[in-house]
């Protein structure tokens, strides 16, 4: 596992994390809790949570981001106009931003990049339309710069990541169907040149069939680290 430099990373099952960084800043990325069968039974969550990023308007991606942002007072990172609709719904800090922007929090930069996937909230019975969807490098001040994809397949335009901000570590989707599955993250990893993944959305419905062990197979011989958690537990 890279050195994490005092920053923690909680995987919470499906595409739900929590970041903790050496001077405490905390921040949730795709908040899935209460509908998530993936979480772990019993977990604590933390006692402050500064800010939440939601990578896509899919509801395995912001179904808790709501009730947690009102829990802990937070704001809520989201492109335009995911941010719009949950300022809709009530939500009373909400960060708007687009592709290729960045938002310094405290210690942290949440830089907003590329992904190829779709996105759309369901209100009731419309479905509405969430922009383009992202994903997030965070680049922590004492380090480490970690890459969040949301749901994505690969793309080579995954370079332009690793010549930007160099992320150490990549939590990339591997179930297959709705996203990439090991086959394209193990490109993904090599196209962004990390030391490590963090293996993401895999098991939690049953077409998501990718397994990390799968992974590392493709992975053989590159020297990227698969890191295998299971949900709840904390990388350090
Ligand atoms: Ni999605
Ligand atoms: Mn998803």
């Amino acid at each position: 596992m890279s050195n994490l430099k005092g920053t923690s990373i909680t995987w919470l099952g499906h595409s739900f994390v929590h970041v903790q960084t050496q001077v405490g800043t905390s921040i949730l990325i795709d908040p899935f809790m209460e509908q998530n069968p993936a979480f772990p039974k019993g977990y604590a969550m933390p006692d402050k949570v500064d800010a939440i990023l939601v990578t896509h308007g899919h509801f395995d991606h912001i179904a808790d981001a709501m009730p947690l942002a009102k829990k802990y007072d937070a704001m809520v990172v989201a492109i335009f106009e995911v941010a719009a609709w949950l300022e809709s719904k009530g939500v009373e800090k909400t960060v708007g931003m687009n592709i290729g922007g960045s938002f310094r929090f405290k210690d942290v930069v949440a830089t907003m990049v590329e992904a190829r996937h779709s996105s759309a909230m369901n209100d009731g019975d419309k479905v509405i339309y969430g922009g383009e969807p992202a994903g997030f490098v965070l680049t922590v001040d004492s380090g480490p710069t970690l890459y969040h994809s949301g749901d994505t397949t690969v793309f080579s335009d995954m370079k332009l990541i690793h010549y930007l901000y160099a992320p150490e570590v990549a939590m990339l989707p591997i179930g297959g169907h709705y996203t990439m599955g090991p086959k394209e993250a193990a490109l993904a990893a090599n196209y962004l040149g990390v030391n490590s993944v963090l293996p993401i959305h895999y098991g939690t419905f049953p077409p998501l069939t990718g397994t990390p062990k799968q992974l590392e197979t493709y992975l053989k011989g590159t020297g990227i680290e698969v890191v295998m958690v299971n949900a709840g537990e904390t990388l350090r």
